[in-house]
């Protein structure tokens, strides 16, 4: 494989979606042939399951079903989209991956790490981020974003307070134990101060 796999990861309203593209386009003005992508999602299948996941139900999901969901989204994801596209030579930029599991169904739910990783195991077959952003900000400042770009929340979203101290957390504890792959970004200020710190880390790709 050549091409390069970036992943970005975050608690709620960190600001992903606006930087993701801000990636792209860096890596494009480096002549990279990009592919941009998201999870749960990006196949026709992995979106159906992503709307099952994000839909709020009136009977909560049992926590196996929605961590088994995430990966069978993942494993068509990676088969179709991701695997085939590093072959290719082309670099993947993918909004939220495995980390996001570790974080929300392991932090979040109360998933062992083990069996989060066992599943990992069996479906990527050794395929990892060669670099993860995780964009940090409080909780508090997060879902104050949230609440005011949207109308509606999804079923994630409709979580309380803690659940979200727990995912950032899980997801800080990440970055501790692999520092030079997951990078963490303040996003708590401006979207120019994100874009510094991105830029600063992106260079080091080139
Ligand atoms: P998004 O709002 O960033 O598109 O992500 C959708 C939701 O899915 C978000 O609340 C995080 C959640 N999620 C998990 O719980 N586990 C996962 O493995 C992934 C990829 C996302």
């Amino acid at each position: 494989m050549t091409g390069q796999f970036i992943t970005i990861e975050g608690v709620e309203g960190a600001g992903k979606s606006t930087q993701v593209a801000f990636i792209k386009q860096r890596l494009e003005e480096q002549g990279k042939q990009v592919v941009m992508t998201r999870e749960p999602g990006g196949t026709d299948i992995s979106e159906q399951i992503r709307s099952l996941l994000l839909t709020p139900m009136a009977n909560p999901m049992a926590i196996d079903t929605e961590l088994l969901l995430m990966f069978a989204g993942r494993a068509e994801h990676v088969e179709k989209v991701i695997r085939p596209a590093l072959e290719r030579g082309d670099w993947v930029i993918c909004d939220r991956f495995t980390d996001a599991s570790f974080a929300y169904q392991g932090g979040g739910r109360g998933v062992s790490r083990e069996r989060i990783k066992a599943l990992a195991d069996w479906t990527l077959k050794g395929l990892k981020p060669d670099l993860t952003f995780l964009f940090d900000l409080s909780v508090e400042l997060g879902l104050k974003r949230v609440i005011a770009r949207k109308n509606g929340v999804d079923r994630f979203e409709q979580e309380k307070v803690d659940f979200f101290e727990r995912i950032r957390q899980s997801y800080l504890e990440s970055a501790e134990l692999e520092p030079n792959r997951i990078k963490v970004i303040d996003s708590s200020q401006s979207i120019e101060h994100t874009q510094q710190q991105l830029t600063m880390h992106l260079k080091t790709l080139f």
